[in-house]
């Protein structure tokens, strides 16, 4: 009678041993495996051996799901890796590792969303790794296809930007389609970051360069936690980020952020390893060091957008509107600012002069793309001046300078260094706003 009872653990072993071993996901992902996109479910995943990461359908809002990689302990699930940024897909979409060995991404209605593009033999299975690299080898085991080759906004350490890679930020915090800012490390060796044409992503204005041509070769994180820029022979070139903190207790990841600013962050894995910092993601290098002033191009709006006014502290670039002015889209601050009053008339009968007044700013600009400038003159000139021009919106007044500005207004920003003011002509009487 005793034998039954005593068995009785093994037979709860046994019969948990299935549902374990459905959890344990370091293996590897054979042929024919697929996962589905649903919103009452979070176990649409695969993970690394260890947990750290997980390769899956993430949802973003009301709007879809994007098929991700991300840090899966902790709470913010950060995504380090996406496929359809551009193009979420809706619940039901799945991701399939084919038993031909193709991967891709078909939404509900079985339309091609994305798929993993290489050359050569087929893939004989999956693996999501411990280092956040989602990966498809062929039966020798060589990887045929890697997450790493093709980043999105960010890398982990281990991961090598060659000649040509490209990091771009996304649109907004939330938003994962490709943004307006750009890092690469170009053919001719040299390491920027540059604003792009949006919805473009050509070049437009570099603002951080490491000046390497002819000797750039590679940008590695490294599994120690720093960020260099190596030359063909492997000597360090440029140490963009030494890291100061433990591997051991720390995530790490660099990415392109949607402000432009290239961020070396890191994170605790746990509240028992954090040290007293917080179970949020703080960054140890921020490169370029104040966007605001470095964005200066004669082709875009600057680090914010147009009309806009930039400044920066320890948390990054912050963007706001002039006096008389608000957000176009607030959801989307770099859309820039429009007038809250009605322009000035150009009409010579009717010129409004009276109608119009100046807000100071102090150490206040938008560089570049004056459309006349006057030296050797009094304020009281320059604002008579504006008032009496309908085309101007701003005048900088610096040292007996007085450089009048039209809209859209570019490169705006506020910093102890500039020094000066800007005059922001204003509508005297609002209530003329239809
Ligand atoms: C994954 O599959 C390859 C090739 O079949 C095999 O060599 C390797 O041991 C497998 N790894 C795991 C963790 O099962
Ligand atoms: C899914 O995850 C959320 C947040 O972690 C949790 O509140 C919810 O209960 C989970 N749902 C299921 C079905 O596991
Ligand atoms: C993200 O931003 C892009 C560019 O403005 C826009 O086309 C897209 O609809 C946005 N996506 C979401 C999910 O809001
Ligand atoms: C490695 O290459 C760099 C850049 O081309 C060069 O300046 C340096 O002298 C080289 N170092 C060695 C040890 O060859
Ligand atoms: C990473 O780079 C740093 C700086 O060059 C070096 O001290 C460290 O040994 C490197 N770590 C590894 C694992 O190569």
């Amino acid at each position: 009678m005793a034998c039954p009872l005593i068995n009785l653990p093994f037979f709860f072993l046994f019969m948990f041993l299935p549902f374990s071993t459905l959890a344990q996901t370091s293996k590897n992902i054979s042929l024919g495996s697929s996962l589905t996109a649903l919103n009452e479910d979070n176990s649409s995943s695969w993970t690394s051996p260890s947990g750290d990461f997980a390769f899956g359908f993430q949802r973003i809002g009301k709007y879809g799901f994007l098929l991700a990689i991300w840090f899966d302990k902790i709470k913010d699930k950060t995504i380090v890796w996406s496929a359809n940024g551009d193009n979420l897909v809706p619940e039901g979409s799945k991701v399939e590792l084919s038993n031909g060995g193709k991967f891709m991404l078909n939404d509900a209605t079985g339309k091609r969303i994305w798929s993993a593009q290489f050359v050569g033999p087929g893939v004989a299975y999956a693996s999501m790794l411990d280092t956040g690299n989602f990966v498809l080898a062929d039966r020798s085991s060589s990887n045929v296809w890697e997450s790493f080759d093709e980043p999105t906004d960010t890398i982990l350490p281990t991961q090598i930007l060659n000649q040509n890679d490209k990091l771009f930020a996304r649109y907004t915090a939330t938003n994962y389609s490709r943004g307006r800012f750009m890092f690469i490390l170009q053919s001719d060796g040299n390491l920027l970051l540059y604003t792009t044409r949006f919805p473009l992503p050509t070049n437009n204005f570099a603002y951080f360069a490491t000046m390497t041509m002819y000797a750039g070769f590679q940008f590695i994180f490294n599994q120690s936690g720093y960020l260099y820029l190596t030359a063909k022979n492997g000597s360090i070139l440029n140490m963009v980020s030494s890291n100061t903190v433990s591997m051991q207790n720390f995530y790490h990841k660099v990415t392109l952020e949607h402000d432009g600013v290239l961020r070396h962050s890191v994170h605790p894995k746990t509240a028992a390893s954090s040290a007293g910092s917080p179970m949020a993601w703080s960054p140890l290098t921020s490169e370029p060091s104040n966007i605001c002033l470095r964005i200066e191009g004669a082709i875009g709006s600057g680090a914010c957008g147009y009309n806009s006014l930039c400044s920066y502290n320890d948390k990054g670039p912050t963007c706001q509107c002039p006096y008389g002015y608000t957000f176009i889209d607030p959801n989307d601050i770099l859309k820039g600012c429009k007038q809250n009053f009605v322009s000035q008339s150009c009409d010579a009968a009717l010129p409004e002069t009276e109608s119009f007044d100046f807000h100071e700013m102090q150490s206040t600009e938008w560089a570049g793309g004056g459309y006349e400038q006057f030296t050797s003159v009094s304020e009281e000139w320059c604002r008579q001046n504006c008032l009496d021009d309908c085309f101007c919106v701003v005048a900088i007044f610096k040292d007996r300078e007085c450089e009048k500005k039209r809209i859209p207004l570019s490169n705006g920003r506020m910093d102890p260094s500039i020094g000066g003011k800007a005059l922001i002509k204003v509508r005297k009487d609002n209530s003329l706003k239809y």
